[in-house]
C-alpha cells in the first residue's frame, strides 16, 4: 500500500471513529432513552447528503481531574451546515454520549464558529441542545464558553433567524441560549430545561418536584411559555423545525419564500358572514376565521398552549408569508392579560425583524382586570404588545371583526400606531368601553337619584342602546378616517391580500437611535 494510500485509510478510520462519538455503549444507551443521537438528528433534519461538517478531529484541551488521558475526535458537539429544503442552514448538535454533551471550551469554539459563518453567510442557525451543562472538569473555562454563545446570540438576533430545539438536558445556565433565540421546540417527556433543577429545589424550598413538572415540554409551552413547541417525540421536533423555516426568510435582508398556491386569493367564505354571533356577549371560534382567510386553510401556530386568548403564528397569503395575530373570544373573551401581550410582542417583534407582515384579527373586550395582572405589571407587559406593534414597519393590515375597546383597540395594531391598512367589519364596535360600562359612569348620578328599581333599569337601558346606537359600530371611526373601509366579512380574504399586494414596496423607518428602551 503507497503511503498515501495508507494516509487516507487513516482518514477513513479516524473519520468513521469520530462518528461513534462516546461509542457504541453510550450510543445504546442514548437509544434505550428514547432519543436519538446528535448524528441522527442531523440526518433527519438536513436534505440528503446536504451535511458538511466542520472540526471533527477538535479535541478538548482540558488537563484537571486526568481529562487529558480522555479525548474524542470533535468533543461533545456536531456542526457544520446543510440544507432543508434546498435552503442553506448551519447547524449545531449536542452530542450526549461525550461527557453528556457538557460543553468544553473547544465545544464553544466549535458553536460559535458555526454561529459566526450563520451570520456572515445570510442564513439560519439551529442548535439541537442536549447537555449535561458547563463541563465540570473545565470551570470558568467553560462558563467563558456559554459567554461567548450568548453573545452571539444576541449580536446575531434579528440578523439570521436561530432556533433552538432542546432534545434533553437543558439545565443552569445553558437554558439562556435557547432563551435568547427566536423560537425554541422541546419534546414531550425527554428534555428539560430549568435553572436549578429538582434537588436542588428540595433541598432549599422543600418542594418535591419531578424534571417534567419543574421544566418539561409541557410546563414550558403551556405555564411559562419560554417554549414556543411542545413536540410529540423528536422526529416531530425536528419537522417542526423544517416546517417553521418555511416560513422565514434567510435573513434579516431577504423575503421569505413565495409557495405556489391553486387558493384563488379572490375566494370568498360565506360563512364569515354569520360567525360574529347577534349576542355580542357570546364567544365564537377565531381560528375559523384564520382558516377561512388564508391560502388553503393552512396556520402553523407558535405558542399554541400558552397565553390562549391570543393567536400567533404563520401562513401563507396569496403564496406570500405573514404573520397572523389574532384576539380569541373563545378563551378569557379575547381580552389581554400579561402573557398574551408578551407573546403577541414577542411575535410581532420576530416578524417586524424578518420582513413578515402582519395581518392582526381583533375583538377584544380590553385588558383584563384584577389585582393579579395589575401587581404582575400588566402596564409594561401590555405597553410591549404596544410598543411592538409602533415600532413595526413592516406592512400591517388590521381587521376589526367586533369589539375593540379602549387601550386594547390601540394596542391591538389601530391607525395611529402606523397600522397601514385598517379595516372593520360592520359587526365593529370600536369606542372607549362597551355600552354598560360606559352608562354606568356618564349617568351615574342620574342612575342613583331613581329609586324605583324598575325605572333605574329602564332608563340604564335606554341610555345603553343611545350609547349603542352612536358607538357600537364601525362608522364613527370610518367616518373619521381611522378605519380605511367597513369590509363584508366574506370578502376578507381578498381585501386584505389586496392590501398586503399594495404595501409589497413600503419603505418606513425609525428615527436614528442607538437601540431603543422596549419597556422589558
Ligand atoms: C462533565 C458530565 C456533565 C458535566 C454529565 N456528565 N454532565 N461531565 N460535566 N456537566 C457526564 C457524566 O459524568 C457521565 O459520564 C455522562 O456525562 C452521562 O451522564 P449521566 O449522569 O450518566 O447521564 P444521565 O443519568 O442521563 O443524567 C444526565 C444529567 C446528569 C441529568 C445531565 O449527568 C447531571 O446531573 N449532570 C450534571 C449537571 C450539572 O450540574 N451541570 C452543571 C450545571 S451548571 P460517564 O463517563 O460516567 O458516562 C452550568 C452552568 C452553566 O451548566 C452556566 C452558563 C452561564
Amino acid at each position: 500500500m503507497s503511503i498515501q494510500q495508507e494516509n487516507i485509510e487513516k482518514l477513513v478510520e479516524r473519520r468513521a471513529q469520530a462518528k461513534l462519538g462516546g461509542g457504541a455503549k453510550r450510543i445504546d444507551a442514548q437509544h434505550a432513552k428514547g432519543k436519538l443521537t446528535a448524528r441522527e438528528r442531523l440526518a433527519l433534519l438536513l436534505d440528503e447528503g446536504s451535511f458538511e461538517e466542520y472540526d471533527m478531529f477538535v479535541q478538548h484541551r482540558c488537563t484537571n481531574f486526568g481529562m487529558e488521558k480522555s479525548h474524542t475526535d470533535g468533543d461533545g458537539v456536531v456542526t457544520g451546515c446543510g440544507t432543508i429544503g434546498g435552503r442553506l442552514v448551519y447547524v449545531y448538535a449536542q452530542d450526549f454520549t461525550v461527557s453528556g454533551g457538557s460543553l468544553s471550551k473547544t465545544m464553544s469554539e466549535k458553536i460559535c464558529k458555526v454561529m459566526d459563518m450563520a451570520a456572515r453567510a445570510g442564513a439560519p442557525c439551529i442548535g439541537l441542545n442536549d447537555s449535561g451543562g458547563a463541563r465540570i472538569q473545565e470551570g470558568i473555562d467553560a462558563l467563558a464558553g456559554y459567554g461567548e454563545i450568548f453573545e452571539r446570540n444576541i449580536l446575531y438576533s434579528g440578523v439570521v433567524p436561530q432556533i433552538s430545539g432542546i432534545f434533553g438536558p437543558c439545565a443552569g445556565g445553558a437554558v439562556y441560549s435557547p432563551a435568547l433565540t427566536d423560537f425554541t421546540v422541546m419534546v414531550k417527556n425527554t428534555s428539560y430545561m430549568y435553572l436549578t433543577g429538582p434537588a436542588v429545589v428540595k433541598s432549599v424550598l422543600g418542594e418535591e418536584v419531578s424534571h417534567e413538572e419543574l421544566g418539561g415540554a409541557a410546563v414550558h409551552s403551556s405555564k411559562s411559555g419560554v417554549a414556543d413547541f411542545a413536540a410529540e417525540n423528536e422526529q416531530d421536533g425536528i419537522q417542526t423545525i423544517k416546517e417553521l423555516l418555511s416560513y422565514l426568510p434567510q435573513n434579516n435582508m431577504e423575503e421569505a419564500p413565495v409557495l405556489a398556491t391553486a387558493d384563488p386569493l379572490s375566494r370568498v367564505d360565506d360563512a364569515l358572514n354569520q360567525i360574529v354571533p347577534d349576542n355580542p356577549n357570546k364567544p365564537y371560534d377565531m381560528y375559523r376565521v384564520i382558516s377561512g382567510i388564508v391560502d388553503d386553510g393552512k396556520f402553523f401556530e407558535v405558542h399554541k398552549n400558552f397565553a390562549k386568548n391570543i393567536i400567533v403564528g404563520f401562513a401563507h397569503m396569496n403564496g406570500r408569508s405573514v404573520g397572523i395575530v389574532a384576539n380569541q373570544p373563545n378563551v378569557l373573551a379575547g381580552s389581554l392579560d400579561i402573557n398574551a401581550s408578551r407573546k403577541g410582542a414577542r411575535f410581532v417583534r420576530f416578524c417586524d425583524a424578518f420582513n413578515i407582515p402582519i395581518v392582526t384579527l381583533v375583538d377584544v373586550p380590553g385588558f383584563l382586570p384584577g389585582t393579579q395582572q395589575e401587581y404582575g405589571a400588566v402596564i409594561s407587559n401590555g405597553a410591549k404588545l404596544l410598543y411592538a406593534y409602533g415600532e413595526a414597519t413592516v406592512p400591517k393590515v388590521t381587521v376589526t371583526l367586533r369589539k375593540a375597546y379602549g387601550g386594547a383597540h390601540i394596542v391591538m395594531s389601530c391607525k395611529q400606531l402606523r397600522g397601514d391598512l385598517n379595516y372593520a367589519w360592520p359587526s365593529a364596535e370600536i369606542a372607549v368601553m362597551g355600552a354598560a360600562g360606559a352608562v354606568n359612569v356618564l349617568y351615574a348620578k342620574d342612575l342613583i337619584s331613581i329609586e324605583n328599581p324598575e325605572d333605574k333599569a329602564a332608563m340604564a337601558d335606554k341610555k345603553k342602546a343611545e350609547y349603542e346606537e352612536l358607538f357600537s359600530n364601525p362608522y364613527q371611526a370610518a367616518q373619521k378616517g381611522y378605519i380605511d373601509d367597513v369590509i363584508e366579512p366574506r370578502n376578507t380574504r381578498f381585501r386584505v391580500i389586496r392590501a398586503l399586494e399594495s404595501l409589497a414596496g413600503k419603505k418606513q423607518s425609525l428615527p436614528a437611535k442607538k437601540h431603543d428602551n422596549l419597556p422589558l
